[in-house]
């Protein structure tokens, strides 16, 4: 599921106001792509989102992207895989745009692009900001499956969300 379009309008309203200085994005490794992926479900044809856009694959929006002309279904998981890492580079960006993003681990980082594609921009700020200023990665691991669950309906993706977060990684974010 994504983000609602409220938090959209708060991401375009920040994003308009902070000017665009060399900001890093890095993408995430395979496992945190596999872990969307697998929270999203995969769609080989066009249907109806939540939000009543036409989506395909791992929940890319027709509309928001204007391509879906260009895009013949029914489509195979690695087509749908490859229109994800497309779209979760807005996610990646402000991931990285966060205090101390380099020194993420590569899958604290993946945790974080899902929780993002999930929440929105505003949503990471919104929930992990203080952490992210005192490098407190264990702790955003931890809150994890507790954070944004919409009353529960979440706790699922949030739990494997969290142990993405936990496992051990000697790679860095790259951010
Ligand atoms: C990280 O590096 C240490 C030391 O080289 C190694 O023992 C450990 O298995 C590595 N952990 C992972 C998750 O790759």
């Amino acid at each position: 599921m994504k983000f609602s379009i409220f938090v959209l309008a708060l991401f375009a309203v920040s994003a308009t106001a902070v000017p665009h200085t060399k900001v890093k994005r890095a993408a995430v490794n395979q496992g945190a792509l596999d872990l969307i992926a697998h929270l999203e479900g995969f769609r080989a044809n066009f249907y109806t989102d939540s939000v009543g856009d036409t989506a395909i694959g791992y929940g890319h929006d027709c509309e928001a992207n204007q391509d879906c002309s260009s895009i013949h279904a029914p489509i195979t998981e690695a087509q749908g895989k490859e229109l994800l890492a497309q779209d979760i580079r807005t996610f990646e960006t402000c991931v990285c745009d966060m205090d101390n993003a380099a020194d993420l681990n590569a899958n604290e980082y993946g945790a974080l692009v899902s929780f993002a594609y999930n929440s929105g921009c505003g949503g990471v700020d919104t929930y992990w900001s203080t952490a992210m200023s005192e490098k407190n990665f264990e702790g955003i691991c931890e809150a994890l499956p507790h954070t944004n669950t919409l009353n529960g309906e979440l706790d699922s993706r949030r739990a494997q969300e969290g142990a993405f977060c936990s496992k051990p990684s000697n790679a860095t974010s790259g951010c």
